[in-house]
């Protein structure tokens, strides 16, 4: 049965002006997630990752410069009067945040915090607020979540603060999660922990998982990877693991723990945003004077998309 489309984005651009210039962070991103869809963005620190999760839900601060289409259902994100926008981050769209322990507020108990998200969603009774919140602790692997609910943010570990965060997230039963580095900082164990809680708790849900972890980006259905700000191959996760059509993606891959730990040479800085051409030439082994032009992100079937001319 084929799904409905829940989000598209069409040529997104974001750049900072900043005092030492102009910051290109993404370029011309183009999406689509349907309902139900799980898809991973995964991609170097500094490539775009957090700057496009958080351009999909408006939530860029004024420096940011923003040109291109974000459409969620049929609603325009960026045409949105201040209701819409606050029901779309409210109870539509739910962003579990990079930063865990920084994203609860430190003087205020953690039930307390899951409360009022769930009552500015208005989608449950008064009276059911509390029960909300302690189900969604209990689902998120919490066996006293009473206490946990008693308790304030810095009482809890990494992990049960990722798991807590979540819960948060979640207990407003969003129709799109967008999990910012899910696993970081975590141990093997809690991270396929998180990672299955994850999938769990956002079944009814679409999500867009942003990670570095090609572990966890194997836990969703398709992947988009990134560099430079722009995405630079695209398609069902498992075929982008076993057959990467781009280079760097290969080099992603082998950089991981279980494959080797082989670095991709060079580093990714933000010269290579504004780079003519290519943007990964100068780290290629397979560069040549092709890589001189900005290469298309072109379809190499159905499914598959690559920005590379060797691809
Ligand atoms: N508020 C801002 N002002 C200026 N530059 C910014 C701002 N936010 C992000 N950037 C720049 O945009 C680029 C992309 O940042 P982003 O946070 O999206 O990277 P990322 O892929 O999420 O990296 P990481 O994996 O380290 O979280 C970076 O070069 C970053 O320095
Ligand atoms: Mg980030």
């Amino acid at each position: 049965m084929s799904r409905r489309g829940l989000l598209e984005v069409r040529g997104l651009t974001v750049a900072f002006k900043t005092q030492k210039g102009k910051i290109q962070a993404i370029d011309g991103i183009d999406l689509e997630l349907n309902e139900n869809e799980t898809l991973a963005i995964v991609g170097e620190s500094g490539c775009g990752k957090s700057v496009l999760g958080h351009a999909i839900m408006r939530l860029l601060d004024d420096i940011a410069v923003v040109r291109g289409s974000v459409r969620f259902r049929d609603m325009e994100v960026y045409e949105m009067d201040t209701t819409a926008l606050l029901n779309l981050r409210g109870g539509l769209i739910s962003l579990v945040p990079q930063n865990p322990s920084s994203s609860f507020n430190p003087v205020i108990k953690i039930g307390k915090q899951i409360e009022e998200l769930i009552e500015k969603a208005g989608k449950v009774k008064n009276s059911q607020i509390r029960s909300k919140a302690l189900e969604y602790l209990s689902l998120a692997g919490f066996s006293e979540p009473e206490q946990i609910y008693e308790s304030y943010p810095h009482r809890l570990s990494g992990g049960m603060c990722e798991r807590a965060l979540i819960a948060m997230s979640l207990s407003i039963e969003p129709e799109l999660v967008i999990a910012d580095e899910p696993t970081k900082g975590l141990d093997a164990l809690s991270r396929k922990n998180i990672l299955g809680l994850l999938h769990k708790l956002a079944r009814d849900a679409s999500m867009i998982m942003i990670t570095h972890d090609i572990k966890a980006a194997e836990t969703c259905e398709r992947i988009a990877v990134m560099y430079s700000g722009e995405i630079i191959e695209e398609g069902p996760a498992d075929m982008v693991l076993n057959y990467p059509g781009h280079i760097y993606t290969k080099g992603l891959i082998d950089a991981q723990p279980s494959r080797g730990m082989k670095p991709i040479r060079g580093r990714h800085n933000l010269r290579s945003h504004n780079a003519e051409g290519c943007r990964f030439k100068e780290r290629c082994d397979a560069a040549s004077h092709e890589c001189n032009n900005h290469p298309p992100l072109r379809g190499l079937n159905d499914c598959r998309k690559v920005r590379c001319c060797h691809a």
